[in-house]
């Protein structure tokens, strides 16, 4: 009976502690670029395009025509889109999701 308890406590501390193990994993994972962009962007913006403005598209070229040169400036026009955009304030998209997306962006389009 003894032994079956101790079995059954180090077990429970074992679960326990893999659980948290789990959280502290979840908590620290990286954002996926990629997942973001299309969940919120790729509707407007497919393959880094741009339905509605051919002449706004995301390729590297094209944004720095207009003035968008780096992360930075890509999170400006989430936070403070033109015409015809959704905004993304920081409730939509945190900084952290807005980062992983403008990286994306800056590696995938040329
Ligand atoms: C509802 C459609 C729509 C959605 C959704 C959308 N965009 Fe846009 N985006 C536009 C339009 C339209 C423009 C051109 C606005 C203008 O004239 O300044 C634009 C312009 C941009 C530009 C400037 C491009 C350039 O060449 O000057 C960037 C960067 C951009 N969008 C990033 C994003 C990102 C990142 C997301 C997702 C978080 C997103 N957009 C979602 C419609 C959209």
């Amino acid at each position: 009976m003894k032994k079956g308890t101790i079995a059954t406590v180090a077990m429970l501390s074992i679960s326990l502690f893999a659980t948290s193990a789990f959280c502290d994993t979840k908590k620290g994972e990286k954002v996926d670029g990629k997942a973001e962009f299309e969940k919120h962007c790729a509707a407007c913006h497919p393959n880094g395009g741009n339905v509605s403005n051919p002449q706004k598209t995301l390729s590297k070229a094209v944004m720095a025509k207009n003035g968008v040169k780096s992360q930075k400036d890509i999170i400006a026009k989430m936070r403070n889109p033109g015409p015809g955009m959704t905004k993304f304030d920081a409730k939509t998209v945190p900084d952290k999701e807005a980062k992983a997306i403008a990286d994306y962006i800056l590696k995938t389009f040329k």
